[in-house]
């Protein structure tokens, strides 16, 4: 376990980091989302037999297991980025600004939204909201996978109509195969991470993962704020979601935010260290398969290099006897349905309490009131049981 303090924290908001995702944005996504069929706010609960046992007086847990049906809270950005893109494209055949969902699925704009390719490189989650988004507006959709996204994984995407291609080599390779074949075949590129084309769409992305940060501000309403965040990173969208949402909120009382990586992948850490970004290569292999990126995304880490206050890593096996004791009640609190990947935060925060020097640098007392997010359940549902020796049926049947 390593823990970087970072030493280019704003007291504040830089005034150039508030327009990248700002207030009125932030809004649109939010209102616009909350039309959508089937959206609902995700829970957020209270872990406080986990609290007890770690010595801490709060922790909660955004639980995204069941955003959209989809299985995590991908769905808000990749279909979100997607609805944007569409949103432009008709407005611009069609002189209409401002077309809804609605709209955008009505029968007058089939055409229109029929002839429209979307495409992005994922290790799961993101390629599953980008096609899921893809059919219900009625686009076409073609999503490249790695060499070591599951079976499980691909099919949950197949399922949504779209068409896979398989890349060799790691996450950032499929990134660059992805980018390369929207330029060859006029397709249009949703990508999570801004470091092989332009921001617009991951700056959507980004934008459509604040709306579960912006129900926790309305779900925290009469409380008090959270200390500190632990938020875990990939290419880091999310963990910049979550500052540029919070720092909208509280300003210069912005928590204290830990952005999380796993060992293997811990590009975000290196970059603080090093004052730049820094790229890991190989195969990056770790079992938290939404977290297994080498390179950071520009416009995320404008945010976190000035946003989060520290970087931690954790291991496979700190992940995996996390899920398994958050799976099985093993803190006295009701079982959760949660993946690798969701469970990494609240991984590193248990690691952390358990280390006196690491809990000091933190600043976590028994007053701590900590925000994590389970960003996944069970999206490789064979992988979820053989490590936690359950299901996510016989959990939900538990937790109503
Ligand atoms: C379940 C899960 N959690 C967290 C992340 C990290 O998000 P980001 O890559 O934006 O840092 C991902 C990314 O795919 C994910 O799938």
């Amino acid at each position: 376990m390593n823990l970087f303090v970072n030493p280019k924290r704003a007291p504040d908001r830089p005034a150039e980091l508030a327009v990248l995702i700002g207030e009125q944005q932030m809004e649109e996504a939010f209102r616009e989302v909350s039309t959508w069929p089937d959206y609902r706010p995700t829970p957020l609960r209270a872990l406080s037999g986990f609290a007890r046992l770690h010595g801490l007086g709060e922790v909660l847990y955004k639980d995204e297991s069941d955003r959209f049906g989809l299985g995590s809270f991908k769905a808000l950005g990749g279909a979100y980025a997607v609805f944007r893109l569409l949103q432009r494209i008709a407005a611009s055949q069609t002189g209409s600004s401002n077309l809804s969902y609605a709209d955008l699925r009505s029968e007058e704009l089939a055409e229109v939204v029929s002839r429209v390719t979307v495409c992005c490189a994922t290790d799961g989650n993101h390629g599953r909201a980008v096609a899921w988004a893809a059919r219900q507006l009625g686009c076409k959709c073609v999503v490249f996978l790695h060499e070591r996204v599951s079976a499980a994984r691909a099919g949950a995407i197949a399922r949504f109509g779209a068409r896979i291609e398989r890349v060799s080599g790691n996450y950032d390779d499929s990134v660059m195969c992805a980018a390369r074949a929207a330029q060859l075949n006029g397709w249009h590129l949703v990508s999570d991470t801004s470091h092989a084309g332009d921001a617009e769409a991951p700056l959507n992305v980004m934008t459509g993962y604040t709306v579960m940060v912006q129900e926790i501000v309305l779900q925290l309403r009469g409380r008090n704020p959270p200390t500190h965040v632990f938020v875990q990173a990939g290419v880091g969208g999310l963990a910049a979601a979550v500052v540029a949402a919070l720092w909208s909120r509280f300003g210069a009382e912005l928590p204290a935010i830990v952005v999380v990586e796993p060992e293997r992948a811990d590009c975000l850490l290196r970059s603080a260290r090093a004052g730049t970004p820094v790229k890991v290569q190989g195969q990056l292999d770790t079992v938290m398969a939404g977290l297994a990126c080498g390179e950071v995304s520009p416009v995320a880490w404008s945010i976190l290099e000035r946003g989060a206050s520290h970087f931690m890593t954790i291991s496979d096996e700190q992940a995996l006897s996390m899920m398994r004791a958050l799976a099985t009640a093993g803190y006295g609190d009701p079982p959760l349905v949660c993946g690798e990947s969701a469970v990494a935060g609240i991984a590193a925060l248990a690691a952390a309490t358990r280390t006196s020097e690491i809990a000091a640098a933190l600043g976590l007392t028994p007053g701590s009131r900590i925000l994590v997010f389970g960003t996944e359940g069970d999206t490789d549902p064979e992988l979820f049981a053989a490590v936690s020796g359950t299901t996510a049926a016989a959990i939900r049947s538990l937790q109503s």
